[in-house]
């Protein structure tokens, strides 16, 4: 028998955001990492627990205990370069928590945030119905483990997300996303060196919280395999040059270069979303993704409520 009550599987960027949301609507959850997350998951009833998702016991305790209705993989590994490096432990890590909550939570609702880095880049539109090819080790462990996923619960939801971007304060010493650390970046006067043929369908953190709550509360089983990218096919110099302007910052501070040159060389020329399926779905809705410039007119004021980063 489970409970009401929704089980975020990884604190980091899109976890915490995804809590927070489902927290705010008045619904029981509980986040989990291996260690707390920098930013607690403040009141509104959300809770952090220890757990390695990768350890069967642990997951059992914490599953017999919590019994959840809803499940959100969203754990990491999830960088890009350490999964280039370490292309074994990236594989077995995210297809053994997918086979562990497969098995042991077969009966919750389970949605599991992917990646455009299962496509290897060489279509500027890639859709739900197009075949997976893997960019790098992190797009393989990632399709491995939707494999894995919906092998062993067919009712689970596979949600590809593009690149995600929201808030994070100054202080917070490494920023997790793009947005980010270009904002502080371009607020302390720094250049920006940005790709000019790198191109993405940024999603904003919040419209992907907001979409993953309607998947989990959906009353019919959505489709399982689901893309949300935003609206703006951008490069991410494109992209830069829309956060300077958005900031009042100078856009000469961004400065495009070819990918190849930086550390976005393993990842996909088009990390691009398009969806055939999720605007028609009943459950999204009202949900409106926004755009690049309306997610930088958006982010602005949170970035320069404060004084830029020390350099
Ligand atoms: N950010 C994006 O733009 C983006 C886009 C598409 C897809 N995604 C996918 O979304 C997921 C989350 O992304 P994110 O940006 O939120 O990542 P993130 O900020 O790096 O967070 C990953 C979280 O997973 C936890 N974690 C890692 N291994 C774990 C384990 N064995 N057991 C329990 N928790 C574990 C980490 O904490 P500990 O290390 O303390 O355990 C951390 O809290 C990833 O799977 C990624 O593939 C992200």
């Amino acid at each position: 028998m489970t409970g009401d009550s929704t089980l975020v599987v990884g604190s980091g960027l899109i976890g915490t955001a995804i809590a927070r949301r489902l927290a705010r609507a008045g619904e029981p959850v509980t986040l989990v990492s291996r260690r707390p997350p920098d930013v607690p998951p403040d009141g509104h009833g959300a809770r952090w627990a220890a757990l390695d998702a990768t350890d069967v016991r642990d997951c059992r305790r914490l599953l017999d205990r919590l019994r959840p209705e809803r499940v959100v993989l969203v754990h990491g590994p999830s960088d890009v370069t350490w999964c280039e490096a370490n292309p074994d432990e990236a594989r077995a890590a995210h297809v053994a928590v997918a086979d562990t909550f497969a098995t042991l939570t077969p009966g919750s609702r389970i949605v599991m945030i992917s990646t455009d880095n299962v496509f290897d880049g060489g279509s500027p539109r890639n859709t739900e119905s197009t075949p997976p090819a893997p960019a790098n080790a992190y797009g393989r462990a990632k399709l491995a483990a939707e494999r894995a996923l919906l092998a062993g619960a067919p009712r689970s939801v596979i949600l590809r997300v593009s690149l995600v971007y929201g808030h994070e304060p100054a202080d917070a010493g490494k920023w997790l996303n793009f947005f980010a650390a270009c904002a502080h970046r371009l607020r302390r006067g720094e250049p920006v060196e940005a790709p000019d043929d790198h191109w993405t369908t940024p999603v904003l953190l919040d419209d992907v919280a907001e979409v993953t709550a309607a998947l989990l509360r959906s009353g019919l089983a959505p489709p399982p395999l689901l893309h949300l990218g935003g609206p703006d096919r951008v490069t991410r110099a494109e992209w830069a040059t829309a956060i300077a302007r958005a900031l009042g910052a100078p856009a000469e501070l961004v400065k495009p270069v070819p990918r190849a040159r930086t550390r976005y060389a393993s990842r996909p020329v088009n990390a691009c979303l398009a969806s055939e399926v999720l605007p028609a779905l009943p459950v999204i809705g009202d949900i409106t993704v926004r755009g690049v410039r309306e997610g930088a007119r958006l982010l602005a004021p949170a970035f320069t409520a404060t004084a830029p980063p020390a350099a």
